[in-house]
C-alpha cells in the first residue's frame, strides 16, 4: 500500500501555477483513492509546512494569518474529502517532525547542504546585495541550512512510499532517500522477533515528479509565476474574482504575430495562455492553438481563457469564502488533522528511539 505525503509552505493564497505544478496532482490522488477498495487505499498525508516557513523572516500576525489561509485552501480544495481523502495537517503542530529532524541532523553531512541549489542561491543572493565578495555571515542561519533536513523528516516520519512534488524539489528528495538509508545502515534496530538485526525503520521514498510545466508570469513570459514577484497582474490567484481573472488575462504579455501557434520556445508568453487553459479545461494545447488559429485568435484565445478559469476556480471560490467565516470549524478541522498525523508519527519515534537507544 502506498503512504503518499506532500508539503506547501504558507505563503498565502495559492496562485494558478501552485495549483496547476501542485496542488491539482494532490487532489488527483484523493480522488482516485476513493475508487480504491478500502483495504488497498492509500494513505494520503498534506502538511502545511510552518516550521519551513521559518528559514526566512517572518512576521507574526502575518504567519498566522497565512498558516490559517494556506490551510483553508486545502480543505477548500477537497483535500481531506471523507471518501478516502487525505490527513491534512499543520506540520507545526505534531512537535515529532523537530524531534525527527534532530535525529537525522546526527547523519547528515554538512558538505552535502552546502551543496543543495537552495543553500547556493541564497549565498548568492547575499553576495549580490553586499557588492563586493564578503558575505556577512549573521545573515547564514543553520535553520536555513538544515532545511532540506526538516524536509526529511517531514517525510520519513510517516513511512511515506511517494512524494508528489515539482522538479525544484529533487534534489531534496535526493537527499532524504540517502538520509533514509545512512539512518537504517546506523540503526537498523532488531527483528519483530527479537532475533538478529533488524532492516531500520524507513521506509525509502520514491519521487513522483509533477507532470505539468511550470507555470510562466503573465508580464514576463520568461520568468516563473511568482508569489514574489511585485506586478499583481503577473499571477492569478485561486481567490481572483472573474473580473479581475478577465482583466490580468486581457493584460498578459504575448508577441506581435498573428494567431494562436504552440510555439513555447518562440512565443512563450502564447504558451503559458494555451498551458493554462489546458490545465483547466483538459483539452491539449495543439488543439486549443488549431481553434485560435485566426487572425485575431490572441484576443479570442484570452477571452476564451478568462471563461475557462473563472468557470474552474468558480467551486473553490466559493468554498474557500464560505469557510473563512467558519472560524471554529477550521480550528477543529487543524486539531483534527494534528492528532490523526500525530498518531502515526508518535508510532514511528518510538520505533527510531528504539533503534538508536534512546527509549
Ligand atoms: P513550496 O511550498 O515552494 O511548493 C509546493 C509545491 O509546489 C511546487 N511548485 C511548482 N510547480 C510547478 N510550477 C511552479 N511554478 C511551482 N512552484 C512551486 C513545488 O515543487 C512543490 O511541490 N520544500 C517544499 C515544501 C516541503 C515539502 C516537504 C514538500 C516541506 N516538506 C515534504 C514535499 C515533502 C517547498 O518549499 O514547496
Amino acid at each position: 500500500r502506498r503512504t503518499i505525503f506532500s508539503g506547501i509552505q504558507p505563503t498565502g493564497v495559492p496562485h494558478i501555477g501552485n495549483h496547476l505544478g501542485a496542488l491539482a496532482q494532490w487532489q488527483k490522488l484523493v480522488k482516485e483513492a476513493a475508487t480504491q477498495p478500502t483495504d488497498q487505499r492509500d494513505s494520503l498525508f498534506f502538511s502545511v509546512v510552518g516550521l519551513h516557513a521559518l528559514t526566512v523572516p517572518q512576521v507574526p500576525a502575518q504567519l498566522r494569518q497565512e498558516r490559517r489561509d494556506m490551510f483553508a485552501v486545502l480543505i477548500a480544495l477537497g483535500l481531506d474529502d471523507p471518501a478516502g481523502g487525505a490527513v491534512v495537517f499543520h506540520q507545526d503542530q505534531v512537535p515529532e517532525h523537530a524531534e525527527l529532524a534532530w535525529y537525522l541532523n546526527t547523519v547528515t553531512p554538512v558538505n552535502r547542504l552546502m551543496r543543495m541549489t537552495t543553500w547556493k542561491s541564497k549565498l548568492a543572493t547575499l553576495r549580490n546585495a553586499n557588492s563586493e565578495d564578503e558575505v556577512d555571515d549573521s545573515m547564514l542561519q543553520l535553520g536555513l541550512m538544515a532545511y532540506p533536513v526538516l524536509q526529511a523528516a517531514d517525510i520519513l516520519l510517516y513511512k511515506t512510499s511517494h512524494v508528489p512534488v515539482g522538479h525544484d524539489q529533487s534534489q531534496h528528495l535526493e537527499l532524504c532517500r540517502d538520509l533514509a538509508q545512512v539512518f537504517n545502515r546506523a540503526y537498523p534496530g532488531r527483528r519483530p522477533d527479537g532475533k538478529g538485526k533488524g532492516k531500520g525503520v524507513f521506509r525509502i521514498p520514491d519521487v513522483m515528479l509533477t507532470t505539468h510545466p511550470r507555470i510562466q508570469s503573465l508580464r514576463n513570459p520568461l520568468a516563473k509565476m511568482s508569489k514574489s514577484a511585485p506586478h499583481p497582474a503577473s499571477k492569478i490567484f485561486l481567490t481572483d474574482s472573474p473580473s479581475e481573472i478577465r482583466s490580468k488575462i486581457k493584460s498578459a504579455v504575448t508577441d506581435s504575430t498573428a494567431g494562436v501557434t504552440w510555439n513555447p520556445e518562440d512565443r512563450p508568453g502564447v504558451a503559458t495562455l494555451l498551458q493554462v487553459h489546458s490545465g483547466y479545461s483538459g483539452e491539449s494545447v495543439e488543439q486549443i492553438a488549431q481553434r485560435f488559429s485566426g487572425p485575431s485568435g490572441i484576443a479570442e484565445l484570452k477571452e476564451e481563457l478568462a471563461e475557462v478559469l473563472s468557470e474552474g476556480l468558480k467551486s473553490f471560490r466559493a468554498e474557500f469564502a464560505r469557510l473563512r467565516t467558519e472560524e471554529a470549524y477550521l480550528r477543529g478541522k487543524e486539531e483534527e488533522g494534528a492528532r490523526r498525523a500525530r498518531e502515526a508519527a508518535q508510532a514511528t519515534m518510538r520505533q527510531v528511539r528504539a533503534a538508536v537507544g534512546t527509549d
